[in-house]
Formats: C-alpha cells, structure tokens, sequence
C-alpha cells in the first residue's frame, strides 16, 4: 500500500522535483533515480549491498562527477552502518574493503574517491570514539557533502552567468545538469539562474554519443524547465557555431589537472577545438572538488574504457555495426588547457596560467 501510494506520488512529479540522490536512513539504503531509464520512465532505486551501490554507477544509474560522489559517501554509510562490531579495527578494517570496492566503480571522474576520502578521514580522525557514534559522524559528513554540492552549484551559476548575456545562445555537451549533482548542475547552473531571472537564453544540448546523456538528460531537464533548448546531433557543433548561433560553450568536468587539461564525456575536445575556430569562449564548469592538482596534467588522467555494446548495439532494434568489428570505446577525451578560455569554480573563474590561477582558487577556498 504505500509502495502505491509512494509511486502515485512520483507519478504526479515533474523530474526537476526529484532528488538526485538521497538517504533513506530509516530503510538503510541511497535513493537514486534510474538515469539509464531516462527520460521514458522515471523510476526511484534503492541500493543497500555494495554490489548494488557499485553496479548503480558503474551502469551509470547514477552518473556525472558529483552525483557519483555524493552517492558514494552515502553508500560508504549505509555499508558502514551494517557493520556489527564495537570494535574500532575491525570495523575500519571492513570500512576500508568496502570503500575500495565502491572507487573501483569509476576511474576517471575524481569526486568518487574526493568523497570516499572525506568519508575515511572521519573515520582516521576519530578512531576514539564508540563505533555507534562514529556511524552518527558519518551519516554527517555523507549529508554536508550533498549540501555542499548545492551550494557550489548555485555559487558555479552565479559566476557562469557573469560571462554570458540576456538572449545569448549556450551550447553544452553531455550532461552536467541537476542529474549530475544534487541541484542546479554545474554547466546548466548559469542557464538555471538565468532563467530564473529572464535572460531568455537559447540552448543547444549536444546529443552525446554513445549513451546519449545530452538527448536524455539535458534536453529532458531543461525542456521541464521551460528553456528554450534545441537538440543537436554530436557532429553539428560546428554548424551552429558557424550560423552564430552559439555566443558561449558551458560543460562540465570530471577531472581537472593541475596544468588545466581537463576530462570531460569523450567528444568535449572536439567541441572546444570548433569553438576555438569560430571564437566562441569556451568556459568549463568545475567544483573545485572536479580539480585533482596531483594530475600534472591531462596524461596523468586515467580515461575509463566502456564495453563496445555501448556503440554497436545500445538504443538501436538491431545491431548497426557489423558482427565483431574492433571498437575503441573511451568514455572521456582531456580538452587541452590552450583550448579552455576559463574553468569556471565556486570561489572564481580562473584563466589561464591555470597553475597559478587554479592555485588562487585554492588559497581562497583555504585549502
Ligand atoms: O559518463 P557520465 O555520464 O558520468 O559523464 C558525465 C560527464 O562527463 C559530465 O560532464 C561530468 O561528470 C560533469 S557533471 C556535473
């Protein structure tokens, strides 16, 4: 009965409405909308084992750089809270097995193991406390990750929307949206606020091949929320720019090197290279949680390899490749720093030298 009466309620509600990614303490599990069902059917998941809270992200239920963090720490959690010991060491023994299995899920976006990390330095810097209290810290810190979240969020809009002008047209890639993060996004963060204030922006959202986050995911938050957007195929961003149609470009990133090079969904630097050609500013949108300085640059950034399914097979009837071709499938490219007219944070913007400028941006932060 309440299963019915928990979906007629999400039946009713528009996908802004959801949360990204929640605790649901009582149940002992992390909520997640199923992204991979997106936009056809919207359906709430709860995942409770670490197989489960694993598989979510790596088949990309739950997906974008901050979103992967802020149900990592929530999963760290729920596995923690299972554990049945007073004793400190066996139940960071457990701890640290379980966090390593859920930072294998992913290798390139840096907030899973950004979050996992903060999760684990609870657990180092209070190993004197009782075991049941430490649980309490944890459920703590997993909750101030996601209101973080909002918050750099809103901040990352605040600054993106100083670059740009009513009426101007925005084109983005992937998804870096409020399904990405637990509100906002942070590409779509400056076109949020704008429309709350009637910039009137014209949207372009690359359809992102091959797991089609922009057709998705972007179009689908931003059409709900009453953004003029326009989808696009990933080969017609050159197009657009060269009708004019595009006054600035806004994606996100799930890792930032040191020197600025930065990795974003595999087809980010073909866009940056077009915007180049038609000098049309090219701003990413990074958490300063996205920015991994011990990455000197973009050659240390692993790039996670996806299975060939993905482009042969995925979203078609019947397969649209032949029969055992060879596919080189990376999920992320690193768009070269010379190509970034500025990396768009919650405590700036940052130009280049990115060194330096990133380097500020730290100072600011305090850390
Ligand atoms: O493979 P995905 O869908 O997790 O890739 C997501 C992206 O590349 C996003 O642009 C990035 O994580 C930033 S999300 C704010």
């Amino acid at each position: 009965m309440e299963n019915t009466l928990e979906k007629e309620r999400e039946n009713s509600m528009g996908i802004m409405e959801y949360e990204t990614v929640a605790l649901d303490d009582e149940a002992g599990a992390v909520v997640i909308i199923d992204q991979t069902l997106l936009p056809g059917r919207t359906e709430l998941i709860r995942l409770k084992t670490a197989q489960e809270i694993w598989d979510a992200i790596y088949l990309l239920k739950v997906r974008g750089a901050p979103a992967i963090g802020v149900a990592a720490a929530f999963g760290i959690y729920v596995l923690a809270k299972q554990a049945d010991t007073e004793d400190y060491d066996t139940f960071y023994n457990e701890f640290t097995k379980q966090k390593d299995y859920l930072n294998s899920a992913r290798p390139t976006a840096v907030n899973l193991s950004w979050a996992l990390n903060r999760m684990d330095d609870v657990c180092r810097n209070n190993r004197d406390m009782p075991v049941s209290e430490l649980k309490r810290r944890l459920k703590e810190e997993a909750a101030a990750i996601k209101e973080e979240d909002i918050w750099v969020c809103r901040k990352i809009g605040e600054y993106g929307l100083g670059l740009v002008k009513p009426g101007d047209g925005i084109l983005t890639h992937c998804n870096a949206g409020q399904l990405a993060t637990c509100k906002y996004g942070t590409a779509t963060a400056p076109i949020y606020l704008g429309q709350e204030r009637g910039y009137g922006f014209r949207v372009f959202a690359d359809e992102t091949r091959p797991l089609l986050q922009g057709a998705r995911l972007t179009a689908y938050e931003l059409l709900s929320s009453g953004v003029d957007v326009t989808l696009i195929c990933d080969n017609m961003s050159a197009a657009v720019m060269k009708n004019g149609w595009i006054q600035a470009v806004f994606v996100g990133c799930d890792r930032v090197a040191a020197n600025g090079d930065t990795a974003n969904k595999i087809g980010t630097s073909v866009v940056a290279a077009v915007a180049k050609q038609y000098h049309v500013p090219f701003y990413v949108c990074a958490p300063t949680s996205t920015i991994d300085r011990s990455a000197k640059t973009g050659d240390d950034i692993c790039i996670e390899q996806r299975p060939a399914e993905e482009v042969t097979k995925m979203w078609y009837r019947e397969p649209m490749a032949p029969e055992g071709v060879k596919v080189y499938n990376p999920a992320f490219d690193v768009t070269d720093h010379e190509l970034i007219t500025a990396i768009v944070t919650e405590y700036g913007v940052a130009r280049a030298p990115y060194e330096e400028s990133l380097a500020e941006i730290f100072g600011r932060k305090g850390k």
